[in-house]
């Protein structure tokens, strides 16, 4: 099983940006925690981050026959990327869509996700371990011990 873990815009800096909201941890290290978890549950994980929508849109479309799940964050075209989400709907692959921060908890602007009716679920709020969460999911799905 192979899983694409997907970052999207602002994301690398992670561990540097307004870390109230966002923690500590670099973009480097989760990506690490994230293989090492999969390993550890037989997945293999691969990692991306752009801050350039088209090139989200590109990797999604390139996942196709390459990865059976996409674990995507994002960042803030959740909001108004319509393209983002159309690029979602576009290929047969389920993407489990993550937020570290609990965007309900925020701006207005944060609470609506135009991506999100286009994925198999959403986790939010947890930090890195949204993340984790996702991958969680991914594993039980795989072991068809959840439908
Ligand atoms: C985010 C939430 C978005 O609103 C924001 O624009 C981000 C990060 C999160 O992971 O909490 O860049 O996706």
């Amino acid at each position: 099983i192979k899983v694409l873990v997907l970052h999207g815009p602002n994301l690398n800096r992670l561990g540097k940006r307004e870390t109230d909201i966002y923690g500590q941890m670099t973009l480097e290290k989760l990506n690490e925690r994230l293989v090492s978890k999969g390993r550890e549950w037989g997945i293999e994980v691969q990692c991306a981050q752009s801050n350039i929508e088209g090139e989200l849109i590109d990797f999604i479309h390139q996942a196709e026959g390459e990865f059976d799940y996409i674990i995507l964050n994002p960042g803030a075209f959740t909001h108004y990327s319509y393209a983002l989400r159309d690029g979602i709907a576009s290929v047969d692959i389920p993407v489990v869509e993550v937020h570290l921060s609990n965007v309900h908890s925020r701006e207005s602007f944060r609470h609506t996700s135009v991506t999100a009716p286009v994925c198999r679920g959403q986790i939010v709020g947890f930090g890195t371990l949204s993340y984790e969460l996702a991958l969680a999911a991914i594993s039980a799905w795989v072991q068809g011990s959840a439908d």
